[in-house]
Formats: C-alpha cells, structure tokens, sequence
C-alpha cells in the first residue's frame, strides 16, 4: 500500500516550482472560508488509478499546487488505488490512521464508497466527493457528466453527418460499472445516439475502464459487426485508444470515427492525425482548487464554496468541453495543459502542420 505523505518529484505540469514538501515553516492564512490558518494539518488524496493518465499528470500535481496556495503548512498524504475498491479502502483507513482531517476521495467503486464516508464521520472526518459522487460526502467536485456523454454523442453524429453518412451501426464502449460518472456518459449519450437514426449494434460497460478490457472486447465485436460500423462510441480516451488498437489490428479501413474524454496527449496526438475524432477537455485546474480550498475550509471548521447541491451534497459543477481538431490551440494549448511542441512530435509534424497547429 503507498499511503506515504507525498514528496514532490518528477511530477511536471506546474509543480516543479513547489518546495520537496508541503510541511514548511510559512504562516500563510488559507485563502479560502475556513477562516484561520490550518496549522500543519493533514489532507488526503486519494485517486482512483493511473491508466488514464489525468491523475497523475493533472489531478495530483495541480490538486499539490492548489493547497499549497490555499494552506502553505498543510501536508498532503497521497495514494492512488489502482482500480481497486479494496485497496482504496484501505488507503483511506491508513490515511485516517495517520491523521487526516479531510479525505478528497475520487472513489473507485462510488457506492463501497459509503462506508468511507461512515468511517470517516465516525472520527468526525469529513469527506470530499473529488469527480464521482459519494452519498453523504460534504462536498461534491465535478463536471456536468451528462452534459459530456451529450457532447460526445452528438459530436460523434456531427462528425458522421459531415460525412453523408444518416445509418448505420455504433459500437458503445462506456465506463466503469463502478463508477457513477460512467452511468451519466452512458445516459447522457443515449438521449442523443438513440434518436439519431444510427443503430446502437453492440455495447459494453468497460471494468475498471481498462484500455485492455475495451480493445479485448472490440476485437471480439469485429466480425459480427464490422461490415456496417460506422462509429465507435468510447466513454474515455484510454478506451478509445483500445478500440482504435482493435479497429486498426482488425484491417478496419477507413477507420470509423471514435470518441473519448480526458484530453490525454496521446488522444490530442490522434485527433491531430485522424485516428481519433474528438475528446473532453476538462478543466482539472479549477476542479483541483476548489477541492483544495474546500478541504482546507472544513479542516478549519468552515464551509466549502458551493453553487449548487446534488442529493442533498453542497457541490461545485464545472463545464466540459468537447476538443476536435478545429479548436485543439483554444482549448488545451490555451490553457497551457500542453504546448504545440508537445502535441506535434517528428511523427506528427505533417498532420500538425496540415491542422494550423503552429
Ligand atoms: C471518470 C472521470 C473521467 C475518466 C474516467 C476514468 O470518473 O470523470 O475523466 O478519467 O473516470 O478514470
């Protein structure tokens, strides 16, 4: 188990300006409604797993830099649990054990997630909900996740439409059955696909959101299918990139136009040269600091901001955006998540240079 207070190394993105560690002799006041300073206490982070690359790239590195700025003295105790519910569970024991006074919980498994929560209010420990929701937390940070299977979907039929194309088949890949955003993308792109004149011919909810598991299912889908797919619906850019793995072993050509969420490099990457048709970007900035200002809020007694509240939960709920090849330089370039230099390595010059990616 890797619950250890984190030390800042090799994190990239915006951190490599931070201290070695968050346990430093400032007398900053939290710059959030807590009030007074959090005097060196312990806020834990606990994320979910690491095959899609925005936790460890984002969410941890930014969420590290947001509570330094709201609480210079306070110590961040990190793990990540790797797709398991279990595992999770016993971060967030060892974490309560080494004195945490706040869980920032991004849960694996959303309803194993309640006993957490039980667990933690038993020690008078609150419990942020960081992304997916959890019953009974005291604070909710996320996107409006249905508005992203919405966007998704309708970028998928735009895309198709673009190409005169008005039937066809769709393969669905979604999320995690585990994970309670995964079941809003699903919803969220049905209110689209189902009325769009496409035929939803096969579709898989995707454990733990494994890349593997997706393209082990794709190339199991292949000869039933193939003859009249048209579009591949994947809730994420680790589950697009398996079923594009799948397409292109299977001698898909032309390949269908494919979804995917996150705004992974390597999903910018195959936007750029057509294998991908868009994602999400979500602004994991603004969603990190608002958990930081939050957890350091209810560390001192005091209420996070909120704007709105699901099933009873005060909640901040951001907007996402869907990223295609026309907009990659207003959104993820814009706001600094990668350069242009990033995105356009030697084997993407040419497809960079007919996009306008300069
Ligand atoms: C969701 C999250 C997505 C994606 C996915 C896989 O809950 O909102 O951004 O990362 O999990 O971990």
């Amino acid at each position: 188990m890797s619950v250890s207070p984190t030390r800042f190394v090799g994190l990239g993105l915006a951190v490599s300006a931070l201290a070695l560690s968050l346990v430093a002799c400032g007398s900053d006041e939290p710059s959030s409604t807590g009030g007074s300073s959090a005097g060196g206490q312990k806020i834990a982070l606990l994320l979910p797993e690491s095959k899609t690359t925005r936790y460890e790239s984002l969410d941890r590195p930014l969420f590290t830099e947001a509570l330094k700025a709201a609480c210079a003295d306070c110590e961040l105790i990190y793990s990540n649990a790797d797709q398991d519910a279990a595992k999770q569970q016993q971060q967030a024991e060892a974490a309560l054990t080494q004195g945490a006074k706040v869980l920032v919980l991004d849960p694996v498994d959303g309803k194993a997630a309640a006993a957490v929560v039980a667990s933690a209010k038993g020690q008078n420990v609150p419990v942020i909900a960081y992304d997916r929701f959890i019953e009974g937390a005291n604070y909710y940070v996320s996107f409006e996740n249905e508005a992203v299977g919405k966007l998704q979907a309708q970028t998928l039929v735009d895309t198709l439409k673009a190409a005169g194309k008005t039937s066809g088949n769709l393969a669905m890949i979604n999320g995690s059955p585990t994970d309670p955003n995964a079941a809003d993308f699903k919803k969220g792109a049905h209110s689209v696909l189902d009325s769009s004149g496409f035929k939803v011919a096969a579709e898989f909810d995707t454990p733990d959101w494994s890349p593997d598991k997706a393209q082990a299912w794709m190339e199991g889908q292949l000869s039933a299918i193939k003859a009249g797919l048209v579009g591949v619906y994947a809730a994420n850019d680790g589950t697009a990139g398996g079923a594009i793995a799948a397409l292109k072993g299977g001698g898909v050509k032309p390949l269908p136009p494919v979804t995917g969420q996150d705004s992974e490099l390597a999903a910018i990457q195959r936007i750029v040269s057509g294998d991908q048709a868009m994602t999400i970007y979500k602004a994991v900035k603004p969603q990190a600091e608002a958990a930081a200002k939050g957890a350091v809020a209810l560390a001192t007694g005091g209420k996070p901001e909120s704007t709105t509240d699901k099933s009873g939960v005060p909640s901040t709920i951001l907007d996402p955006v869907a990223v295609t090849k026309a907009n990659i330089n207003d959104t993820v370039v814009k706001d600094g998540i990668y350069k242009v230099s990033d995105i356009c390595t030697a084997s993407f010059a040419a497809a960079c240079a007919a996009a306008g990616l300069k």
